[in-house]
Parts: structure tokens; C-alpha cells; sequence
């Protein structure tokens, strides 16, 4: 994403955090004007990657890596953009970091002009916004209203909705491989909570993006998508059917209606392993007693359980282990599971599992074949795995 200078600058930091609830892993350059209007240490904390401002390193950026930011990237957006840069990249200019990443880019590239309406409407511009057009670069028109300086007319950056749709439609384009067309995805997210009183619950930190960044591609490849969900906070998204399932008992009758009908079980909720035997009736009250004991019993293995009946189905699992023997504790889930992939994360990595736009996995299997994944957005990582998977789904008898 890059930013230039504007008084909009500001509203990046909302597209920057739509495009990662949408799961987008996103890195930012911004121009030294944009660096005037917001800093980019927002940016930096917003990504939780580095935020290219200049063309040279410093004294903690040894080297001249100047685009090395584009690579791995899907689409480059840049919003908002000012006439300046517009111009710039109309001519071909490459005069500051975010000119040149332009210039380099291979991929698709989102444009969401902002300025004010006599610049927006001056030929000048009105002759580079065609010459980008021409280029191939697609348009998010600014919006008519009152602008910063008090004028009223065309020239105010879209709303991060608007951006994050045009962008969304873009890449899905561009994206679209309709692999799993016709094939019937169920995805388990979220983390379960169980009940320890009415109002208490024993539960984990994930926060489902890596499930729901799964949807979302199969979706965009062409899969029917039944999401069972356990307290995600994240926003629903069209052409997919959610159905809530707060507790692990709840997510095992669910999984066990919808799988039947699947093609593809990936599990990838955190299920509460263990479960208060009995949830105490109201609000435990303190005063009765110093020291509280709850009792807990295992739940069910929803992954093992469903493996057992599986028809064709293919089956893949998450393991979030924590520390250096992770990877073989995740080799054994896979066999012991009996299902054809497990996708590994360790917990104890930075950057990867719980929370965060990003993940760092190895994906075992199918087979023989093991990935040890860089650092990626979850919608890349999920990209990864449904390359790894759709293999398997083509491989299956053709059913009766
Ligand atoms: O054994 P472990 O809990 O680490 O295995 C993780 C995998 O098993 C995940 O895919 C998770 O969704 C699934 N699981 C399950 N039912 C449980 C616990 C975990 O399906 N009760």
C-alpha cells in the first residue's frame, strides 16, 4: 500500500486495518509528504512490518533493497493518492521509493485519488488519469463532498469501504482459478469457550482470521463455504453460510451435520481440550470460598472422531505447538488423526498462530511432501494450502 501526501493520509490507516480484517497481510511505503501528514511509525505498528520511506537504507537498513517490497505481492494499492504522484506515475517517473515500486510492479495496481476539486478537475490531471487507465491501473473515483479546505465538489479519497471492495474485486479477478468449483468446504474458526458459570468460560486467544482468510479463498476458487464458527469477532463476508458454534460441543454437532455433504473438512478452530464437567448454575459467588476447584473432563476429538466416518473426504488439521519439538508432536497429530494434511504453526514464533495478519507454517503433507512456509499474510498462507489440497479433491473417485 502506498501513501502520499494528503490530509486523507490519515484515512490509510482505516484501509490498512479493513484489508487486514479482510485477512490481507499489507506493507506500506509512503512518500516524505505522506510522512509529514501521518507517521510512519503508525503504519509500522498497524502492518507490524517495516515501512519503506526512502529509496536508501539507513543505518538499520544497511544495503540499497529498495524493491524487495514488492516481491511476493499480490496488488499494489495506493491511496490516497495526490496529483503529484499521479502525475509521476503517468510520466513513469521513478523519484521516490513509492514511484519506483510503482515502475517495477508486475501485479495489478488499485489507484484511490484524493485532492482538492480544482487540481482533481484540472485537464492536467484529467490527462494523466487516462494515461493510467490506459496503463492497465484500475480507478477508485474520489468522492463528491466538502473537502478540507472547505470547498465542495469531487476530489475527497473514497471511503475505505469502496477501496477495500474495488481492491477485493480486482484481486479476486486476478486471482480467480475456480479450482474447487463445484466442491462443498467446510471450515471450522475460532476459538471455543466453556461455560464455567453463567457468565465465566474457559477459553483461548484465537481470533479466527486464518479461518476466515481460508474461506475467502476457496470461496474466491469457487467452493461452496459452511463456516462453523466459535466467537469470532471478524465481519461476515458474502457467499459464504456461517453457523455459530460457541462451545466444543456445540462445533462437534455441527461439524457432524455439515460433514456428510463436504468434500473438505479443514479444522481449524481451536477446540477446547478439556471442559468443565458441570457449568455451576448463575454467578459463582467469591465470598463462599477462598479457592475455587473446577473440574474438567476432555472433549471430544471433533478431527479423529469425523476422520473415522469419512467418506472421500479430504481432511486437513491445524497444530499450534509451542517451542522446538512442535513440528514432530504436528507430524505425529497428522497420523495419529489419520487425515491427509496437518498444518503446523508454532505459537512461540513471532509473527505466526494467534491474533496477528500474519503466519509462519509448515504444511505436512499430502504424502510424503512437507512446506516449511516465510512469513505470510494469512490470505497468502491459506493460498498455500488450498494449492497443497485441491490436488487431493481431483485425486478422490468420482462419487455415485
Ligand atoms: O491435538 P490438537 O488439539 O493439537 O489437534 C489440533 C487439531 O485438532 C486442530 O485441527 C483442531 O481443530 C482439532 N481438534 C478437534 N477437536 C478437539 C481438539 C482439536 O477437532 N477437541
Amino acid at each position: 500500500m502506498g501513501v502520499t501526501g494528503g490530509i486523507a493520509a490519515y484515512k490509510s490507516l482505516d484501509v490498512l486495518r479493513m484489508l487486514q480484517r479482510h485477512g490481507h497481510g499489507v506493507s506500506v511505503v509512503m512518500t516524505h509528504t505522506a510522512e509529514r501528514f501521518v507517521g510512519s511509525a503508525s503504519f509500522a505498528a498497524l502492518s507490524q512490518r517495516e515501512v519503506g520511506t526512502s529509496m536508501f537504507g539507513d543505518a538499520d537498513q544497511p544495503g540499497y533493497h529498495h524493491l524487495d517490497v514488492n516481491e511476493g505481492k499480490d496488488l499494489m494499492l495506493i491511496a490516497p493518492a495526490s496529483a503529484n504522484t499521479i502525475a509521476q506515475m503517468a510520466s513513469g517517473f521513478a523519484s521516490n521509493l513509492l514511484t519506483s515500486c510503482y515502475l517495477a510492479f508486475r501485479g495489478p495496481v488499485v489507484v484511490a485519488p484524493a485532492m482538492n476539486t480544482s487540481m482533481w478537475l484540472h485537464p492536467a490531471t484529467s490527462r494523466n488519469i487516462e494515461t493510467l487507465r490506459a496503463d492497465g491501473v484500475h480507478l477508485v473515483e474520489p468522492e463528491s463532498g466538502l473537502l478540507a479546505d472547505g470547498a465542495v465538489g469531487p476530489g475527497r479519497l473514497a471511503e475505505p469501504s469502496s477501496i477495500v471492495a474495488a481492491l477485493e474485486a480486482v484481486l479476486g479477478a486476478s486471482q480467480a482459478r475456480n479450482d474447487l468449483a463445484g466442491v462443498k468446504v467446510l471450515i471450522s474458526a475460532g476459538g471455543t469457550r466453556e461455560p464455567i458459570d453463567a457468565v465465566r468460560y474457559v477459553g483461548n486467544r484465537s481470533s479466527g482470521r486464518m479461518g476466515w482468510a481460508l474461506a475467502a479463498a476457496a470461496r474466491d476458487r469457487g467452493a461452496e463455504v459452511v463456516m462453523v464458527q466459535a466467537n469470532v469477532d471478524l465481519p461476515r463476508e458474502g457467499g459464504i453460510r456461517y453457523i455459530d458454534a460457541p462451545t466444543a460441543a456445540a462445533m462437534r454437532d455441527a461439524c457432524r451435520a455439515e460433514f456428510p455433504s463436504c468434500d473438505m473438512l479443514i479444522m481449524c478452530a481451536a477446540v477446547a481440550d478439556y471442559r468443565p464437567v458441570a457449568a455451576a448454575d448463575g454467578k459463582l459467588d467469591k465470598s463462599k470460598a477462598d479457592a475455587l476447584t473446577v473440574e474438567m473432563e476432555r472433549t471430544t476429538d471433533i478431527l479423529a472422531e469425523l476422520a473415522a466416518l469419512r467418506d472421500d473426504q479430504v481432511l486437513i488439521g491445524f497444530a499450534a505447538e509451542h517451542g522446538p519439538e512442535g513440528l514432530e508432536r504436528a507430524r505425529g497429530k497428522r497420523t495419529r488423526k489419520a487425515v491427509d494434511m496437518v498444518v503446523h504453526n508454532d505459537a512461540a514464533t513471532e509473527g505466526a498462530a494467534f491474533e496477528g495478519p500474519d503466519n509462519v507454517v509448515t504444511i505436512i503433507g499430502p504424502g510424503e511432501s512437507e512446506a516449511a512456509l516465510p512469513r505470510m499474510s494469512k490470505r497468502e498462507c491459506a493460498e498455500r494450502i488450498l494449492d497443497a489440497a485441491c490436488p487431493l479433491v481431483d485425486a478422490r473417485p468420482v462419487r455415485a
